[in-house]
């Protein structure tokens, strides 16, 4: 009887390798590697590797989070349940820490016939590994591959060209369900970025409840109306409005910190500021009575300099730290037109008092007051580019906006700067020629003139350069009501800013990029996601030999 079991077992494991064997020599084609962003490094390897029932996915508990997206994404996109344990196994898919890769963001991924190896020295670079692995799985579940879905044999040695990988989202001129917002952290994190910038406060709506100041979002989160036509002016004679609670903001925050993002909150100041004014008209200029706008632009309504707008921007600083543990707050300081402050008597004496030659050294100064408050908490700023006029505030990152000069003016002056120029990544912008476009506006911004952006300014010197953290798109929502028009202006044009900010620039080309995107259209689709079909519709097929 012994004899018996042990010749079945010798069977079971014959037929079990057997098994494994008729995947080693199988070759690959590149298109079974069609990762973005491109790694830095990849060696195609002959063979596959077989997920089956009796896959396990072993991972130390400090990497059980990581080793649960594995688990979803294999169950999602390849149709088979694999368990995660701790324990070492035979042919199984390995995440381990090791201390002797330097990049905290980078990875190896060693895939062959018997075992799949991924390392890095933090779950962080862990969790890009597994972003990779998602796109080397079958991306849609055919029944005839369902339980037989195999990963191609690499090796893999990635880490990304910038620190700072960013997407932008204003939720003021139009607001998305909370539920959206995780569905856009999700998209971040599929592609290796790291940063959520989230625009919360202008003109049009202020959307963090702040419990201090009730009526922020109980006046200044709904406006009357939102403009048709501007000229003359119509409006659709709806309010509109709405706010995201201090616990959704906990939830979400949450849920961006286990996909390793971190969320970069940003309250304007001193302009875009008309909806916390029409709440609390006393911080104004002597302007109002005021409402939250109905319509898109640069408004003249921008904070006072004085110690009672001082005192509620700390208050509302101390309860957005509270709940967001990101080093950097950006305070906006974009587009504050002057002349209230250039009429009012208040904000004269100030300069007086302060020895400030004009306007703009009075921003500089009420910018510098809220940084000193922020570093006391340990915390960094960050602005738009218009925070160079009148001097930067000692500590500041500079966001530059309008073009690249900005920037290299800031990295001249030995501060960090990230790159978001809006004629390279502002996705509101058209992304085709506007006859044929039905959303954008301004100038074109395609896909291709994306993916060839460089965002380290040839003049600055190399010591210079590492001032420059990295990139990010912006989405301004003026014009994108629907969270369908959204995804339509940001994909696949995020795509081509992740392959910016993670593929070395020689690595990079574009038609290979269009190839390689089939597989992340395929996501896309899974998703159910309202893509921008260009790229998908013109590439060209690759040549097979
Ligand atoms: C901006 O686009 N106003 C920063």
């Amino acid at each position: 009887m012994k004899r018996f079991l042990l010749l079945l077992i010798a069977l079971g494991l014959f037929s079990c390798k057997g098994k494994y064997d008729q995947y080693k020599s199988i070759k690959n084609d590149p298109e079974d590697y069609a990762i973005v962003p491109k790694p830095a490094h990849l060696k195609m390897q002959e063979g596959r590797f077989l997920i089956d029932a009796g896959t396990r996915i072993v991972a130390a508990d400090t990497l059980g989070k990581e080793a649960g997206f594995l688990a979803k994404y294999i169950r999602e996109e390849g149709g088979m349940d694999t368990k995660v344990i701790t324990d070492e196994a035979e042919h199984a898919i390995k995440l381990q820490l090791v201390d002797s890769i330097t990049n905290p963001e980078g990875y190896t991924l060693d895939i062959d016939n018997d075992s799949v190896l991924l390392e890095a020295s933090t779950p962080q670079g862990i969790f890009y590994g597994i972003q990779t692995l998602r796109q080397l799985l079958p991306a849609t579940i055919d029944s005839a591959e369902a339980g037989n879905i195999t990963l191609p044999a690499v090796k893999i040695v990635d880490a990304p060209s910038y620190a700072y990988r960013g997407m932008h989202l204003d939720v003021a001129r139009h607001m998305f369900p909370v539920d959206f917002i995780k569905e856009y952290i999700d998209l971040i994190a599929l592609h290796k970025m790291n940063t959520f910038h989230w625009h919360l406060t202008d003109d049009q709506g202020w959307r963090i409840e702040i419990k201090k100041y009730p009526k922020l979002t109980e006046i200044g989160g709904f406006r009357d109306e939102t403009v048709v036509t501007r000229d003359p002016y119509t409006g659709d004679g709806k309010p509109y409005g709405g706010f995201y609670t201090q616990d959704e903001i906990r939830d979400i925050v949450a849920y961006a910190k286990d996909r390793h993002i971190t969320i970069i909150p940003e309250i304007e100041m001193p302009g875009h500021a008309t909806a916390a004014l029409a709440a609390y008209p006393d911080l104004g200029n002597g302007t109002g009575p005021y409402k939250t706008v109905t319509t898109w632009g640069v408004f003249p309504t921008i904070f006072a300099p004085k110690e009672e707008t001082f005192t509620f921007l700390e208050d509302v600083l101390t309860e957005v730290m509270d709940l967001f543990p990101s080093t950097y707050i950006h305070i906006g300081g974009d587009e504050a037109p002057k002349t209230e402050w250039e009429k009012s008597a208040q904000a004269q004496e100030v300069m007086k008092r302060e020895g400030l030659a004009n306007e703009h050294e009075l921003q500089s100064y009420f910018i510098q007051r809220m940084e000193k408050f922020l570093n006391a908490h340990g915390r960094q700023i960050m602005g738009w580019d218009e925070i160079l006029e009148g001097g930067l505030a000692p500590n500041a990152t500079v966001m530059s906006w309008r073009g690249t000069e900005g920037g290299v003016e800031a990295a001249k002056q030995n501060h960090d700067v990230v790159m978001t120029p809006n004629r390279y990544v502002y996705l509101d912008y058209y992304q085709a020629d506007p006859k044929t476009e039905k959303y954008g506006v301004g100038p074109v911004v395609t896909v291709e003139k994306i993916h060839g952006y460089n965002p380290t300014p040839a003049e600055l010197t190399p010591e210079q350069a590492k001032h420059i953290l990295g990139v990010q798109a912006n989405v301004w929502t003026e014009r994108m009501p629907t969270q369908d028009i959204v995804e339509y202006m940001v994909l696949p044009r995020m795509s081509a800013l992740a392959e910016v900010g993670w593929t070395p620039r020689d690595k990079k080309e574009y038609v290979d990029f269009t190839q390689r995107m089939k597989r992340l259209q395929k996501i896309f689709d899974a998703m159910g996601l309202n893509y921008a079909k260009h790229i998908f519709n013109s590439a060209q097929t690759p040549e097979k030999d």
